[in-house]
């Protein structure tokens, strides 16, 4: 045991941690372009940012075809040619198999997070390689055949193409997406993936069928709080089936706050629902009656993280505004959303969350685990290299203190860039 409370060991479902600094999913669009498979760039990343007994999430990997998004939407991403990975061909999971055995050598433990994104995939994967042999129907479905809203008011994700509607799924269809998940999970599992994490958060195809501006079905899985949260909790059975107990984790997101404001009126793609305490709080409830690793809960302030200066990011700043799903899930809680070093050890001193998964600072501080440990200054991000592009703000940043510093990288300290967990009401601190 030490000082502070991230460094403890703890056990999770099944994996046996040494620390709760764990890495968050972030997609970086940086597989490859034809087959979207890992790379060997991908697998350097991961192996940087791993610890012995540390816990990484792998970004978003997509499940199938119909699942995967094309994210045309950003310059960049057309300019420079990345892609998403996904997991259902043998390339695929070969290449996921080289991410996983390097986290290993290192002694760190790995999570693959499945995604279908639902009505956020666009239709040009049909035109895509990878998609040519599918034989699945294609392009993108939702719980409703409701269309992305336009523009960024809603998303905050600068979405500028035209957004085709999705078809709806048929309730017969069902089988088939949990199936689509099934294979993906045993693709996973042959690639030595310790877990795996459903990702049922952030607007996607999960999401989309918990909330009711996506979600106006009239069969079994739309409605109520019982048939919205009916794909969720077949999709985790099905997982748990292939992976065995205590290795499958589940992501969720109730509420996205302003940037601005702060408030609780922004939205995942545009998802959302007058009754969205309800049907959360459903959804975490019901979680308990399956063998799960652990929740991931996104905090609310995230909405607040797009600054390109984590010193002018209110997100750091705001109260924690989950707590009171701790007193409705039994489980290992999971916090992620704007934490710093000191905020995530005092949300675990007050037990809000059992371990916190870091976003942005991970990406800039590939040793955050020791960081963390010594109490060092963080090397500071660089947003215009998180989506796609070269090893430039991918693998380049140093992976010491030390070397960072020698090598002139900006550096903030710990104190500096959100020191304490304002109360829930209270204003937050106030920008050095
Ligand atoms: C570049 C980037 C990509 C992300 N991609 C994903 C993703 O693929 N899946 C996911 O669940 N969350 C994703 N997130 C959200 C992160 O998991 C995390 O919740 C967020 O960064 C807030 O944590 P932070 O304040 O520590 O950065 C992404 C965040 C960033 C910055």
């Amino acid at each position: 045991m030490t000082d502070n409370p991230l460094l403890n060991p703890v056990t999770v479902g099944a994996l046996t941690l040494r620390h709760r600094i764990v890495m968050a999913p972030m997609t970086r669009i940086r597989a490859d372009r034809d087959t979207l498979a890992p790379t060997t760039d991908n697998t350097t990343y991961y192996s940087q940012r791993a610890s012995e007994g540390g816990l990484i999430i792998t970004e978003a990997v997509h499940i199938s075809p119909e699942g995967t998004p094309i994210w045309t939407i950003y310059q960049n991403v057309r300019d420079d040619g990345g892609q998403v990975p996904g997991i259902w061909t043998d390339t695929q999971r070969d290449g996921w198999r080289e991410v996983v055995n390097a986290v290993h050598a290192r002694k760190g433990l790995i999570v693959c997070q499945l995604l279908h994104a639902g009505r956020i995939a666009q239709p040009e994967i049909g035109d895509h390689p990878v998609a040519a042999n599918s034989d699945l129907p294609l392009p993108s479905v939702s719980a409703s055949a409701i269309a992305l809203p336009q523009g960024d008011e809603d998303s905050h994700y600068g979405w500028d193409q035209p957004n085709t509607p999705p078809r709806a799924l048929a309730t017969a269809e069902m089988h088939r997406i949990c199936a689509d998940y099934a294979h993906a999970a045993h693709m996973a599992k042959d690639a030595g993936f310790d877990a795996i994490e459903l990702h049922a958060a952030h607007g996607y195809l999960i999401d989309q069928f918990l909330n009711k501006s996506t979600n106006q079905r009239d069969d079994m899985y739309g409605g109520s709080l019982e048939n919205r949260c009916r794909l969720l909790f077949e999709v985790i059975t099905t997982l748990i089936d292939v992976m065995g107990k205590g290795r499958v984790g589940v992501r969720l997101s109730p509420y996205l706050n302003d940037p601005e404001t702060g408030a609780p009126n922004a939205t995942y793609f545009g998802v959302q629902s007058d009754d969205a305490e309800a049907v959360y709080s459903h959804a975490v409830r019901g979680l308990n009656d399956f063998d799960l690793a652990y929740l991931l809960l996104t905090e609310p302030r995230v909405g607040g993280g797009l600054a390109t200066d984590p010193k002018s990011d209110q997100g750091f700043r705001h109260p924690l505004a989950l707590r009171h799903y701790r007193t409705l899930y039994n489980g290992m809680l999971m916090g992620a959303g704007g934490f710093t070093p000191l905020t995530a050890a005092t949300a675990i001193t007050q037990n809000a969350y059992d371990l916190i998964a870091f976003g942005r600072w991970f990406i800039s501080n590939p040793d955050l685990p020791d960081r963390i440990r010594h109490g060092h200054d963080l090397t500071v991000y660089d947003r215009a290299t998180f989506y796609s592009g070269s090893t430039a703000g991918y693998t380049d940043y140093p992976e010491s203190h030390d070397s960072a510093k020698a090598a002139g990288y900006r550096m903030i300290a710990v104190a500096d860039v959100g020191a304490s967990l304002p109360k829930a009401g209270q204003t937050p601190e106030k920008f050095k």
